[in-house]
Parts: structure tokens; sequence; C-alpha cells
């Protein structure tokens, strides 16, 4: 698999990152870890590492803790293995009930943060994260606060870089104005279906509403600022490779053109669809969310798609359910 080098780091990591959201068994938080579930994480590695990929993609949530805890299990088992990956993990989300009579929200303060790392690295088996993101922005947060979480876990080795998830422009930027170090990485939902990043590009000045998520600058900070943008949810999760009857036309439209652009080109619609992803001069990195190895097999063939400017186009007019303005 293609290898890029990582943004201010010294890292060089695989062009599609693996994401680790699909393992521990579900979100069930009653579920154990059983033969079964640790399996399908030792099945799912080795098909990553098969592909040549090295980048996993971690949030201490995934699976309330299970993601984190059987991909460790498999680190444990493979010794020498840790020092070739690149992981990284998330905190910042906090589910109800945890501790018991609190509501869902999103916590920065530094202790949860400090906290939160530890449970990773232990669930991990790892003395280390290549890198940590902030998961969702908290409200309530204070960016001192952060940098001084951050200061800490860079000075105990715990954490070698750190970036960011969810955030738009001018919340990168504030949290970049208290931090030594430059963040490396921002990750988004980014797809053909979720495309707010490329409507945002093709929106100025128009009379029709602009897409309403905050995508402003983001695209242009991130590449002055050398900030990778990591693209979470690359696939809409399989919506427009099943079957689609039924669904918004502008789905059926994508649908039926990335099955065709599949069949022209003899790969799978996987590879057209993350191809769209890949085309952008941006460099995204998408973050592959299926646990099955056949599929990340029929994903990893997005690295042999080259689209045309034209095949780009088209795709995007589909998912957009209209024409360029
Ligand atoms: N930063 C954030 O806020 C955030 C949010 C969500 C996710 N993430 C990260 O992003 C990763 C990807 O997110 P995602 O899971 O939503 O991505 P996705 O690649 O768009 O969707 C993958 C999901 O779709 C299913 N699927 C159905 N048909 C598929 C097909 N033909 N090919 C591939 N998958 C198909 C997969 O099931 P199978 O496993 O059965 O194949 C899996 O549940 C996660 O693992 C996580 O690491 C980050």
């Amino acid at each position: 698999m293609k290898a890029m080098p990582l943004p201010h780091t010294n890292l060089v990591g695989s062009r599609l990152i693996l994401g680790c959201m699909g393992l521990g068994g579900g979100w069930d938080p009653q579920t154990v870890i059983d033969a079964q579930t640790i399996r399908e994480a030792q099945n799912f590695v080795d098909a990553g590492l098969e592909l040549g990929a090295n980048f996993f993609d971690h949030a201490n949530i995934y699976a309330h803790g299970r993601a984190e805890d059987v991909f460790g299990r498999v680190l444990h088992d493979r010794p020498g293995l840790r020092e070739k990956l690149i992981l990284q993990s998330k905190v910042g989300i906090r589910w109800a009930g945890n501790p018991a009579g609190s509501p869902q929200r999103f916590d920065f303060r530094k202790q949860h943060i400090l906290e939160a790392v530890d449970g990773i690295l232990s669930r991990l088996q790892t003395s280390w994260i290549d890198i940590l993101l902030l998961h969702r922005p908290d409200v309530l947060w204070e960016p001192q606060e952060v940098a001084e979480a951050f200061r800490i876990l860079k000075e105990q080795g715990k954490v070698k870089h750190f970036g960011v998830s969810n955030q738009n422009r001018f919340q990168m930027e504030e949290v970049q104005s208290v931090l030594p170090d430059p963040l490396v990485a921002n990750q988004v939902q980014m797809s053909l279906m979720h495309h707010g990043f490329a409507e945002t590009s093709i929106s100025f000045n128009q009379e029709s509403p602009r897409y309403p998520d905050g995508w402003e600058g983001v695209i242009e900070y991130c590449r002055k600022n050398k900030v990778q943008l990591q693209a979470w949810s690359p696939l809409d999760r399989g919506v427009l490779l099943g079957d689609t009857a039924g669904k918004p036309e502008n789905v059926q439209a994508a649908s039926l053109l990335v099955n065709k652009l599949a069949r022209e080109k003899s790969v799978s619609p996987e590879a057209v669809q993350l191809a769209w992803l890949l085309k952008h001069p941006s460099g995204i990195q998408p973050v592959l969310g299926t646990s099955k190895p056949e599929r990340l097999r029929a994903c990893a063939q997005a690295l042999d798609v080259e689209l045309s400017h034209e095949e780009w186009y088209s795709l995007f007019a589909a998912a957009r359910g209209k024409p360029m303005p």
C-alpha cells in the first residue's frame, strides 16, 4: 500500500488509515470479549498488514473501550508489532452514566484528558500512542487546560503528537494559538455523499444557502498549516454499495455512477468511491470503517484508481443531485 510522510512528524503512514470502531463486539455495553471477538481483531490486523497498512485509528469510546482492549491483546501476542504501527486514539466524548447519574457530554478538562489517555495505554498494552486527537469540541473547554494536558503527556512520553477531530477553522486556530507544537491532523466526516468540504469551495456568492456545516476555510487552513485531513465515514457506511431501491434520487444516481465506473475500470465500487476523496488536492487520508478483511481488500484497490477531472465532477454532480452552479 502507498505510504505518505505525516506532516510535522517523522512518521510515514499508509495512505489509508484503518479505523477500529468496528472491533470489540459492538456498542452494547453489556457485551463481553470472547474468542470470536479476538479472532476478528486478529484477522482484521492481519489483513491490514498484508495490504501494507500500518496506521490504525481508535477512540477510547469505541465499543466502550473493547475495541482498544482487543487490539491490545493482539499486540500483546505479537512481540515487535507495536513498533511497526502508528496508533492514533481520541479522547473527549463521555457517555451518560459514567460516573452514575452524569449525562452524555464532551470533556476537554485536563484531568479527564490525562485519565483517558492512561486508560487508552492500558487497554492497548503500550506505553505510548503516536497521535492523540480531541474527539469532538467541548463547548466549555479552556484551551490553556488542553495545552497543559498535552504538555504533561508529551513530557511523560505517553503521546508523541496531537491533533483534533470535528473542528472548524476557528477552533483549530484557537487551540493552535496556545500549543508549542503544530497540530498534525483534523479528522472530519468527508465522503462523496457528505461533501460539504467540496460544496463550500463552489458556494461563494451563490443565492442558495451555503452548506451549513462550518467548512468555510477548513481546507485552506489545513493546507496552509500542513494539518493532515483525515476522512471518517469515507464510504457513507456502505449506503451506495448495497441496494439503493427506495433511497433518495441522488443516492441512487451516485450509486449507479460509482458502479458503472467500477465496471469500466475493473475495480470494486468501494475503490471508486474512495478514489473520489483521494483525488482531492489536499491529500485527504480516508479512515476505513470496515472490519471485514474482504472489504478491506476491496477498499485498498482505490490506490490504483485514477479518476479523470470529468469523472470526479460527474460523481460530485450525481451526489449533489444537481449540476454545478
Ligand atoms: N472522529 C469521529 O468523530 C469519527 C466518527 C465515526 C468514525 N470515526 C472513525 O472512522 C472510521 C470509519 O468510519 P465508518 O465506520 O463510519 O466508515 P465507513 O467506511 O463509511 O463505513 C464502514 C461501515 O459500513 C459498513 N459497510 C457496509 N457495506 C460496506 C462496504 N461495501 N464497504 C465497506 N463498509 C461497508 C461496514 O460494515 P462491516 O464492518 O461489516 O464491513 C462498517 O460498519 C471508524 O472506524 C473510526 O475509526 C471517527
